[in-house]
């Protein structure tokens, strides 16, 4: 039988592109770079299955091919904002995602990123590498304390709960969860969490707050001055999520007049370009997008893409079809 014809284009870790060469006619983009949308026209006109990841930028221009061979967009990651929904649709192909494999690890880098900001870890590194540190002192980065502070959780799907776990049962804090659906009783009694109807009723009621809610133009600046100034003065922001989420601009003023205390983040609008607001904000920690970055998480998400490609092609129903 004809192996289907795939193209992924990102490196892989290892284990996962060889698998993906034993079982189908796969082709890597060697160059790891990521693909303009001319590239994406002629992977889309010349391979059944293409694997694109969040730094692919599948507008509808990018799908915009008069004959069409891809079939199933099968997307490494969870997140799929940067597949245009509705050109997918009506070009009746499928998108799936990989869920569930990668929410433990990115709850891990949203908590390392809140414990950061509060202890003012990211400041006290810099401080060594400067060779600044003049030794112990009682006034020395005074940052913030975090065990049975509160917690805001936006977005309480997967992600959002085992963030919600760890500093429940890990830091004693109590949680308050905003989300667009109604959340059932019995998952909010795992945190003993209460469930607010709007952000805006929630800002007030926090010491952090962390995002964990999709991407996308629906809630693209969901977070701005509006909401930051709803914030106390001694709160946190932390977005392990997508960078649209946050007006950045907005964010560096709260940060730069100190209306908060701090913000983490792991995503960026535009990224990998940071605004340069950003940059000049001391009481911000930054990382690389690298909410699921462990071996273990890389390699469960690359075998659950297979996964989805395997059923597809067998003529089941992947899985993890979002779309
Ligand atoms: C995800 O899975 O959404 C990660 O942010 C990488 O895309």
């Amino acid at each position: 039988m004809v192996k289907p014809r795939i193209f992924v284009t990102r490196r892989w870790p290892a284990a996962v592109e060889q698998t993906l060469a034993e079982r189908f006619d796969t082709v890597l983009n060697t160059g790891d770079k990521p693909l303009s949308a001319e590239q994406f026209r002629t992977a889309l006109s010349s391979y059944d299955a293409v694997l694109p990841t969040v730094t692919d930028n599948l507008c509808s221009q990018a799908m915009d091919v008069p004959k069409l061979r891809t079939k199933i967009l099968a997307n490494y990651g969870v997140g799929y904002s940067h597949i245009d929904a509705e050109t997918a649709v009506r070009h009746n192909i499928t998108v799936t995602n990989t869920p569930d494999v990668l929410s433990q690890c990115t709850a891990d880098l949203a908590m390392t990123l809140l414990l950061m900001v509060a202890r003012r870890a990211g400041e006290g590194v810099l401080e060594i590498h400067k060779n600044a540190w003049t030794g112990w002192r009682p006034t020395h980065l005074v940052g913030a304390k975090v065990s049975g502070k509160t917690l805001g959780v936006i977005g309480y799907g997967r992600i959002g709960q085992e963030m919600a776990k760890r500093a429940h049962h890990g830091f004693d804090m109590k949680i308050i969860v905003q989300n667009r659906s109604r959340i059932a009783p019995e998952v909010l009694a795992r945190c003993n969490a209460t469930q607010v109807d709007t952000i805006e009723q929630l800002m007030p009621l926090c010491d952090f707050v962390s995002l964990h809610c999709p991407g996308g133009a629906s809630n693209r600046h969901m977070i701005r001055t509006a909401q930051l100034e709803l914030m106390k003065p001694a709160a946190f922001l932390i977005n392990t999520a997508r960078g649209e989420i946050i007006n950045e601009h907005d964010l560096a003023q709260a940060l730069w007049f100190e209306t908060i205390s701090g913000a983490a983040l792991d995503v960026f609008d535009g990224e990998p370009n940071i605004a340069p607001k950003l940059l000049d904000c001391k009481n911000l920690v930054m990382l690389p997008h690298l909410g699921s970055a462990t071996r273990e998480t890389r390699e469960a998400m690359g075998f659950r893409v297979l996964d989805n490609l395997t059923d597809f092609f067998s003529g089941l129903s992947p899985r993890d079809r979002v779309l």
